[in-house]
C-alpha cells in the first residue's frame, strides 16, 4: 500500500494557499498527488507551476483525499471542511472558523502537538500573530512561568491577504508619483505611508478588535491557561510581509536578560538576534521568507519587576500560516493519525 497522501489545498490562489503548495513542494511532503481548489473564479488557473485549480462548487468531486489544507476564510472553512471530513480527509484549516471549539485542536507545532492526537477531523492553525508570540512565550513560561503579557504588534499586509498587498503597493506607487492614491477598499483607511490602530474588526460595539481578542484567547487556549493575564493592541503597517511584536513579559520567577536569551537560544523554532549596540535584531526585511521567528532587544523593563521586553519577528506567510500547517500535515504522517485512502 502506498504511504503518500492525496493531498487538497483549498484557497490554493491566495497567499497562504500559495505558499503551502511551494512548502509542500520545498520540504518533500509525501503526497502521491496535490490538487489545488479555489473559488469559481479561478477554475482552470495554472499555480505552483502547473497544477490546475479546481472550483469548490456543487460539482466539486470531494472523494478521495487523505488531507486537506484550508486557508480560504472562515466562511469557505465552515461550509466546506465538514464536507472533506464526512469523505474521509483530515482537515488544517487556517482561518478562525473552528479555533475556539473546546472539540478542535488549536496546535503550534512547538508548543503543544501532542494536542493533534485529540482530533475528530479538523485542526486548527492559529492566528498569525498569537502563534509567532507563542513559540517564543512557551520556553519562557516553561522556565520561568507567565504571570502577564502586554502585547503590542506591527503587523504586515499580506497578513490580509493578496488585494491587501495589493492596495498597499498602487497607493504606494501613486503617492510616489504625486498622483491622488486609489480609495481604499480593502482597509478602512489609507494604508500606503500609515499605521493603522485597527486590524480586523470591532464586533458588537467591543473595544477590542476581533484579531485582539483572537490573541488573547487563542494565547490561553495554546497555553492551557484559561487565566493567563494578557492584553493586545494590534497595528496595521505598511509592510508587504512578516508581523513585528513588542512583548512586555511578566514572569513569577525573575528571569534575566541573559538567561532569556540562553534559553531562547536552544527553543525549537526560535533564532536569537540581540547585538543592538551593532544594529543587529530582527527586522521584517530580514526575516520574510524564513520558517522561524525571530527575536531580539530582550532587556529588563525597569518599571516592573520580573518583567522583560522583547521584540520578536516573524513571516506571516510561513510560520505565521503555512509552515505551522505543514509542521501539522507533517506530524499527523509521523504519528499515523492521517489514514491513506
Ligand atoms: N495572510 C496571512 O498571513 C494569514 C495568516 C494566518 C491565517 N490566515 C487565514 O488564511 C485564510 C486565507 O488568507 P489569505 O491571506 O491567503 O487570503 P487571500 O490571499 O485573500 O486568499 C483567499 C483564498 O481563498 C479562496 N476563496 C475565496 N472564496 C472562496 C470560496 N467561496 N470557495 C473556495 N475558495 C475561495 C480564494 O480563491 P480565489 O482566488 O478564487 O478568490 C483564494 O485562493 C484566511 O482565513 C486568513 O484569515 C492568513
Amino acid at each position: 500500500m502506498s504511504s503518500a497522501l492525496r493531498v487538497a489545498v483549498v484557497g490554493a490562489t491566495g497567499a497562504v494557499g500559495s505558499t503551502m503548495l511551494r512548502m509542500l513542494r520545498e520540504r518533500e511532503f509525501p503526497a502521491s498527488e496535490i490538487v489545488p481548489f479555489a473559488s469559481e473564479r479561478s477554475a482552470g488557473k495554472e499555480v505552483d507551476s502547473g497544477l490546475r485549480v479546481r472550483a469548490l462548487g456543487p460539482d466539486a468531486d470531494l472523494e478521495g483525499f487523505d488531507l486537506a489544507l484550508f486557508s480560504a476564510g472562515s466562511g469557505t472553512s465552515r461550509a466546506w471542511a465538514p464536507r472533506f471530513v464526512e469523505h474521509g480527509a483530515v482537515v488544517v484549516d487556517n482561518s478562525s472558523c473552528w479555533r475556539m471549539e473546546t472539540d478542535v485542536p488549536l496546535v503550534v507545532a512547538e508548543v503543544n502537538p501532542e494536542a493533534i492526537e485529540q482530533h475528530r477531523g479538523i485542526i486548527a492553525n492559529p492566528n498569525c500573530s498569537a502563534m509567532q508570540a507563542l513559540v517564543v512565550l512557551k520556553p519562557i513560561h516553561d522556565a520561568a512561568g507567565l504571570e502577564r503579557i502586554v502585547f503590542s504588534s506591527y503587523q504586515s499586509t499580506s497578513g490580509t491577504g493578496a488585494r491587501a498587498v495589493e492596495e498597499l503597493k498602487e497607493q504606494a506607487h501613486a503617492m510616489l508619483h504625486d498622483i491622488e492614491p486609489p480609495a481604499p477598499s480593502i482597509y478602512p483607511h489609507r494604508i500606503a505611508f500609515n499605521v493603522l490602530p485597527q486590524v480586523e474588526t470591532f464586533k458588537d460595539g467591543d473595544d477590542y478588535t476581533t484579531e485582539e481578542r483572537k490573541v488573547i484567547g487563542e494565547s490561553r487556549k495554546i497555553l492551557g491557561l484559561p487565566d493567563l493575564r494578557i492584553t493586545a493592541t494590534c497595528a496595521r503597517v505598511p509592510v508587504l510581509n512578516c508581523h513585528s511584536e513588542a512583548l512586555n513579559v511578566e514572569t513569577r520567577r525573575d528571569l534575566t536578560p541573559d538567561e532569556c536569551r540562553e534559553l531562547l537560544a536552544d527553543a525549537p523554532g526560535v533564532k536569537v538576534v540581540d547585538e543592538p549596540a551593532h544594529g543587529r535584531y530582527p527586522l521584517a526585511s530580514e526575516v520574510a521568507g524564513r520558517d522561524e521567528v525571530f527575536v531580539g532587544r530582550i532587556r529588563r523593563d525597569e518599571s516592573n519587576p520580573r518583567t522583560l521586553n522583547l521584540w520578536v519577528v516573524g513571516d506571516n506567510l510561513r510560520k505565521g500560516a503555512a509552515t505551522n500547517a505543514i509542521q501539522i500535515a507533517e506530524l499527523l504522517v509521523e504519528r499515523s493519525l492521517v489514514s491513506v485512502s
